[in-house]
């Protein structure tokens, strides 16, 4: 069985290689840079090794390709492009439109579709199987289902094997076909009625963290004026053995789906008349973290950030991964230029982005802790400035949160 996987970004490689042990997989994407690098065996995301990679192509059941002709004879096609937001913070499904267009016009006999990429209710249904039947030459019967993703890049204990998956097909038998592709490299399978639960799933999943994530941010600001650690009394809460569940506060949430999926679930909740506040605060507490902590570091630095130096240490949205996607990062260095002080940030995992290179980790005169990568030591850190503020909860005996 041939398997095409459309996008070979976080999701589409992590899948790739997973089915390569099974199938023979052609990875296509956009990106002719991403394409030839793979195709020399090198790979672009933590958690996916170059050598597994080699491995795969050097077998014969992994390639990559930008050619849509190179997907015309698949069985199978997986759909794992981004589903970001639009300038006016709405779904963009414009991706998951060219995916469909890609579809559409090189598979020309009877496959399996099935979309891993997140977005709300009703899209497999309602977008993608109309968007591929536009783009058809002539009516072919794709069967389509829905699996939505849940990799945690950089996680160990967790992974394509071990994590269960949702599934649900528009038919019986599309949803037989899709426990059949993933059973072999997916231990616990759960199918659920209709693909509409499936995606709602995927987005409650994520809306529960952010609204998770923007409560603890909030206590942590409660706690700050109380005088108390926020850290110690959520470690005492999470002594109660059920009914709590521990999240810790940040400089603000980032990556590519808390920040951005439970805005597909609040678009479709207005869409149908219902106001989506929780969901929507939820947000704008978080975005709110940065100016926060920028503004405790003002104070802190005897109300002026100007002509200061400021290294910001790690920039990716976590630890020991290289993405930048929403960081909050971003929004704390831009408060901080806003007024007057003069930032370089420290990143070796990340190493460029937004054509700055990471700097040295010493000589600023405030640093603040937004990411803290595994092979930053504590040590390092403490020496890199005389003022340290720390989001992370991870530096002893510095300022933070
Ligand atoms: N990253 C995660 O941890 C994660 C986890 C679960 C679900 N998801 C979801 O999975 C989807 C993909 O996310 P990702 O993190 O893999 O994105 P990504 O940005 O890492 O990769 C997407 C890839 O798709 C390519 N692409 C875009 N449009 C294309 C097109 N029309 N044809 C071919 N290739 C195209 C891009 O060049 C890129 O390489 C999103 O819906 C996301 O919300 C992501």
């Amino acid at each position: 069985m041939k398997v095409a996987i459309i996008g070979q970004g976080y999701v589409g490689l992590t899948i790739s290689v997973f089915a390569s042990e099974f199938y023979e997989v052609v990875g296509f994407d956009k990106n002719q840079r991403l394409v030839e690098q793979l195709n020399r065996g090198i790979s672009h995301i933590e958690g996916v090794e170059s050598s597994v990679l080699q491995r795969w192509a050097k077998a014969g059941r992994f390639s990559a390709t930008t050619r849509g002709s190179d997907i015309a004879d698949a069985d199978i096609v997986v759909i794992a492009v981004p589903t970001p937001l639009t300038n006016d913070r709405q779904p963009d499904l414009s991706h998951i439109e060219a995916a469909c267009k890609t579809i559409g016009e090189n598979v020309t006999k009877p496959v399996l579709v099935i979309n891993e990429s997140t977005s709300f209710p009703g899209t497999l249904r309602n977008y993608i199987k109309p968007a591929i039947e536009k783009y058809s030459a002539t009516v072919i019967g794709h069967l389509y289902s829905i699996s939505p993703e849940r990799v945690d890049p950089g996680r160990g204990d967790y992974n394509q094997k071990n994590t269960p998956r949702l599934y649900a097909g528009l038919t019986d038998e599309a949803s037989e076909k899709t426990r059949d592709f993933y059973s072999r490299f997916c231990d616990q399978l759960v199918e659920v009625s209709s693909p509409e639960v499936a995606e709602a799933a995927k987005l409650f999943e994520n809306t529960f963290r952010q609204v998770n994530i923007a409560l603890v941010n909030e206590f942590a600001r409660i706690a700050n004026v109380l005088g108390i650690s926020v850290y110690e009394t959520l470690d005492a809460a999470d002594t109660k053995p059920y009914g709590f569940m521990k999240f810790t506060p940040s400089a603000g949430v980032g990556g590519h789906c808390i920040p951005v999926d439970p805005t597909y679930l609040a678009a479709v909740a207005e869409e149908n008349g219902l106001p989506a506040t929780f969901i929507r605060l939820a947000n704008e507490v978080n975005l709110e973290m940065s100016r926060y902590v920028v503004d405790r570091v003002e104070a802190d630095n005897k109300g002026s950030l100007q002509g200061k130096s400021v290294l910001v240490i790690g920039v990716a949205y976590k630890p020991n991964v290289a993405d930048v996607r929403e960081t909050a990062a971003e929004l704390v260095i831009e408060h901080l230029r806003k007024r007057g002080a003069v930032v370089s940030w420290h990143d070796d995992v990340v190493a460029t982005w937004q054509g700055e290179s990471s700097a040295a980790l010493s000589g600023a005169d405030i640093a603040i802790v937004i990411t803290k990568h595994d092979d930053v030591r504590e040590q390092e850190i403490l020496a890199s400035a005389p003022y340290i503020f720390d989001t992370t909860g991870k530096i002893k005996g510095v300022k933070g949160l």
